[in-house]
């Protein structure tokens, strides 16, 4: 039952807050009446708007949310028709009372799809592919922290992959030399050839990495390829920022690893000599809260994880950076 367990760590605290308006809407509702009850039906609606609104919570990309719009626009005339259609198909079964009964029972499914689901999913998509879509270049560079466990179950695609190192492919390069390679690992057995040999948030001594479960689900190696230049670590940067703020815009995230065994490394995955290991990016969807603190001017630079297991990372205040010269 560690599954159920997980699940229950990993609610947030507003979805709690939902799961509660909503168990409190679903069950007033029945207690007012829901049949030909016009509050009672807005009740509801509420509660299942509520339910929705926990399921889509950790949503972070609009593309899902445009995705489910669609499917809740198009719900309601497939509800409505197949609704219609199991009620005509159960007048011609009278004779077989089960298949009336199943056929009745998916008039009713279908009915309540169409005229009250339907309408919350479209509210509760629209909102959030409006708030996700205009998350901005800040909003996104502020949610592309590093993160270092992960919801390990969420796999990443091969072609998500392409596509992140398509925004490395269009981002700037040195004398536009373009000497990064890259090697994609999406399945568990390369990532396990991987795992070993990167080493995790140096200052969080206690700490040993990901553990099973929260491990990244995919990995981006980057090379530098000697054949075509002798220095790539400005390229490896910029190629690292694009993907991870790829990643970010689709609601996953992830971490450069830059302490790597690289011996092991190049041997696990048979990387032949021209090409120099530079960084690995370690991919998934983000299992973890990290939230960006203020560093006073003593302060210290150290990420630290607080009682709630929330990561900190401090950062140097913008007075600080720009020279008042
Ligand atoms: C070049 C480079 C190498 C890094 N190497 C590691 C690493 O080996 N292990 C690790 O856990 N984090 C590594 N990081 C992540 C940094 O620790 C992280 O960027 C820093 O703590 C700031 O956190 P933020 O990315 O959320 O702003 C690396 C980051 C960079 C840019």
């Amino acid at each position: 039952m560690d599954w159920i367990k997980d699940t229950v760590n990993r609610v947030q605290i507003g979805q709690w807050i939902l799961i509660a308006f909503g168990l409190i809407a679903g069950v007033g509702a029945f207690v007012i009446g829901i049949t030909d009850n016009i509050p009672g039906i807005l009740t509801l609606t509420f509660a299942i708007a509520c339910a929705v609104g926990v399921w889509v919570w950790n949503w972070r990309s609009p593309r899902r949310f445009w995705i489910l719009l669609g499917i809740a626009v198009l719900s309601f005339p497939v509800g409505v028709v197949l609704h219609n259609l199991f009620y005509a198909l159960g007048i011609l079964a009278e004779d077989y009372q089960i298949l009336v009964g199943i056929l009745g029972f998916l008039e009713v499914i279908f009915f309540l799809l169409a005229v009250l689901v339907a309408g919350p999913a479209v509210v509760i998509a629209l909102i959030g592919g409006i708030i996700t879509s205009w998350k901005g270049i800040t909003g996104t560079a502020k949610s592309n922290r590093s993160y270092r466990r992960f919801i390990e179950s969420h796999l990443i695609s091969e072609k998500i992959l392409k596509q992140f190192v398509n925004l490395a492919r269009l981002s700037a390069s040195g004398a536009n030399r373009q000497p990064l390679k890259y090697i994609l690992s999406f399945t568990e057995e390369r990532n396990q050839k991987i795992f070993p040999t990167l080493s995790w948030a140096g200052y969080l001594k206690d700490w040993k990495g990901p553990v099973e479960g929260e491990k990244p689900s995919a990995y981006i190696i980057l090379l530098g390829d000697t054949t075509l230049a002798s220095s790539f670590q400005y390229d490896a940067g910029i190629a690292c920022q694009s993907i991870l703020l790829g990643a970010a815009e689709r609601g996953l995230g992830g971490c450069i690893i830059g302490s790597i065994n690289k011996d092991t490394l190049r041997e696990n995955l048979g990387i032949p000599d021209p090409y120099v290991i530079l960084l690995v990016l370690a991919l998934g969807k983000p299992g973890e809260k990290v939230v960006i603190d203020d560093l006073e001017p003593e302060g210290d630079i150290k990420y630290w994880r607080d009682g709630k297991d929330v990561h900190h990372v401090p950062k140097r205040g913008l007075d600080e950076l720009i020279l008042d010269l």
